[in-house]
């Protein structure tokens, strides 16, 4: 009667969450204005739910936050720093708030890895809510040990849960709070995939390795089999896990990677690339080729398909060298990549709306952040992410009868300062901060225009206190101005 009463008012309270969620981000008493964003690593987690014949991958989702405080026509957004700001943000999953009973992990947890977990709490420590850690400039939590059975269903999968996340100042005042998708998936389809009979036919097949004894269960696969993901290295010369399955396997399945991965009801795949019609083998290749790759030396888990560098985007949309999309930062400032993008194969817009719910309710409308507003409190004119412009239009009729810079205002300066500029014809317009010896210091502008009256403006924030020149270049034409930074 307890737990019925306790599956009810969790419906309730899920069904009210809902409801109730609308951007909010509290304007503090010193008026200061924050956002959190939030992003799951991977797009999707896997893990077995039930362990005791075998486990491939543990209950484990690990979730991060940027909070941002917004800037205005004369401060830079700020991204807050956990270890100093004094911000704490927090996590839940609305409406799931216990994993024992929903996967026998627990019972098996010692058997496997050796650890005594107490009830509900995975193996770094968190449980299903709690305090994220200070991860440089980002909030992080690894390692949720989440189930994808909300309390009140225990009978049907949700992959594609929401976590709340809730940033805090040292007064316990609410400052912003964010919805997101905590995906995770027991779809792992050895036995439902139709292709085996039974978990202990597959055991029963691996007999013939030597050390290997089925009586031993629950049979830890990453045991013997390296797997960086778990942070094993491997004994008694079995090869890599991610290279013993796809090898093993490739020569019957070769594109179907929802044989394994989740898979025919998750359909973990859901990004802008997919809805324009890009299958994993595009990216990864065919199954023998993720197996083979490995044989050739590639590491799985830490070398993957990449969006720029050498790959589909080129170099100004690339990862930092040498990480992975889901570790780098870049695209405007410090911020991660996923900030903006959300995560791999989740890049927005998704064909999941709960993807898509927290762009949504930070600029109103679902796709890749780029409403300059919500971190800037303003548009910018100067170059954003990837030196993407928000577009500089022309401030009046007027077509001048030359090419001309004016001069800017305020100057000096010590923030931003105002950059007018004439054009007489269409022409590709350059704007550059020069120092006084001729080197480039920073771009201001880099575009077509239309002829016309402009403004655009610069900052001071990359800029050391002295005097530089502001050169614009129009059609071999060059026009200089003396700009002064103050601080
Ligand atoms: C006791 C150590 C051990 C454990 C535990 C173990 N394996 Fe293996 N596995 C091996 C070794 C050693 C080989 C290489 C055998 C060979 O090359 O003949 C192997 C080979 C494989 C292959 C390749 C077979 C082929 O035909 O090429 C696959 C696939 C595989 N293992 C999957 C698994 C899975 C799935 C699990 C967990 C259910 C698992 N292994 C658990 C030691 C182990
Ligand atoms: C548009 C290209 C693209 C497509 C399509 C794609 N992936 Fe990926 N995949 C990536 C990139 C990029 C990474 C590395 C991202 C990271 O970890 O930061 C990755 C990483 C992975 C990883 C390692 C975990 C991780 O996120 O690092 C797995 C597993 C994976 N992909 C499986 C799949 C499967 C299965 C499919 C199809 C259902 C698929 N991928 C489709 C680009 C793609
Ligand atoms: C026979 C089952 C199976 C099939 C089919 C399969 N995978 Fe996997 N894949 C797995 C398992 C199991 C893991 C987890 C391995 C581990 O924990 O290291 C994995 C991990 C991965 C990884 C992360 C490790 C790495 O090698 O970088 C990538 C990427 C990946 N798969 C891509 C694919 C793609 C792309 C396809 C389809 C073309 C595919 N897989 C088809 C079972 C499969
Ligand atoms: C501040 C937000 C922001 C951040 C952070 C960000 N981007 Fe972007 N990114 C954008 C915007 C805006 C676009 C333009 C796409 C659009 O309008 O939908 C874009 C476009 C892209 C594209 C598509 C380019 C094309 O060819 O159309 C890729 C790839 C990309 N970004 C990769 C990255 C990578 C990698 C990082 C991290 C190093 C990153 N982005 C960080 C905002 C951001
Ligand atoms: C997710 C938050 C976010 C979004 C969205 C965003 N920015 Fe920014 N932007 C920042 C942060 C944080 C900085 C400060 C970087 C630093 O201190 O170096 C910054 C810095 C800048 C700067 C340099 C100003 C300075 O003080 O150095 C310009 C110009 C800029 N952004 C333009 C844009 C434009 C244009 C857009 C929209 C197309 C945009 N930004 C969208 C967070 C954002």
């Amino acid at each position: 009667m307890k737990k019925i009463f306790t599956f009810i008012i969790a419906g309730l309270l899920i069904t009210l969450l809902l409801v109730a969620f609308s951007p909010k981000h509290t304007k503090a008493p010193s008026t200061d204005y924050y956002n959190v964003i939030s992003w799951n690593d991977l797009g999707m987690h896997c893990a077995n739910k039930d362990f005791s014949n075998m486990c491939i991958l543990p209950p484990y989702n690990n979730i991060s936050a940027h909070v941002i405080l917004q800037g205005s026509s004369t401060a830079a957004p700020v991204i807050m720093d956990p270890a100093t700001s004094g911000i704490s943000v927090t996590y839940e999953i609305p409406g799931n708030t216990y994993s024992i009973g929903k996967t026998n992990f627990w019972t098996y947890a010692f058997q496997i890895f050796g650890v005594n977990l107490p009830d509900n709490i995975g193996l770094t420590g968190y449980g299903l809510s709690g305090t994220m850690a200070d991860s440089n400039n980002f909030y992080h939590v690894q390692g949720i040990p989440l189930t994808p059975y909300p309390d009140n269903d225990l009978v049907n999968e949700h992959p594609y849960q929401l976590t709340l996340i809730t940033a805090m100042n040292s007064g316990a005042e609410v400052l912003a709070t964010t919805l997101n998708t905590i995906p995770v998936s027991n779809e792992i389809n050895c036995v439902s995939s139709g292709c085996h009979t039974s978990e202990m036919d597959i055991l029963q097949a691996h007999e013939s390795v030597s050390g290997f004894n089925i009586n031993n269960r629950p049979i830890f696969c990453a045991g013997c089999h390296a797997d960086p993901a778990l942070g094993t290295t491997g004994s008694g010369g079995a090869p890599i896990f991610s290279q013993a399955i796809h090898s093993a396997h490739g020569g019957i399945i070769t594109t179907d990677c929802y044989k394994c991965h989740p898979g025919p009801n998750t359909q973990c795949l859901r990004d802008t690339m997919h809805s324009a019609g890009t299958w994993c083998t595009d990216c990864h290749g065919n199954v023998a080729h993720v197996g083979s790759t490995i044989a050739g030396g590639r590491t799985p888990w830490l070398q993957e398909p990449s969006c720029g560098a050498t790959s589909c985007h080129g170099a100004n949309f690339a990862e930092q060298p040498g990480l992975l999309f889901r570790q780098s930062k870049g695209g405007m400032g410090n911020l991660m990549c996923s900030t903006c993008h959300n995560s791999p194969h989740a890049i927005l817009p998704s064909s999941r709306s709960e993807d898509n719910l927290q762009n949504f309710a930070l600029q109103g409308f679902a796709g890749t952040l780029k409403k300059c507003d919500v971190c800037h409190g303003y548009t910018p004119s100067g170059p954003g992410p990837h030196g993407i412009y928000a577009g500089i239009k022309p401030i009046s009729g007027i077509i001048p009868s030359q090419d001309e810079l004016l001069p800017n205002y305020p100057n000096p300066f010590a923030f931003s300062t105002t950059i007018p500029f004439r054009i007489k014809t269409p022409a590709w317009v350059k704007l550059d901060i020069i120092d006084l010896n001729g080197k480039k210091i920073q771009s201001v502008l880099n575009e077509r225009l239309q002829a016309g009256e402009y403004k655009t403006e610069t900052y001071a924030t990359h800029l050391s206190p002295g005097t530089y020149l502001c050169c614009m270049n129009v059609s071999g034409h060059q026009d200089y101005m003396k700009i002064i930074v103050v601080k």
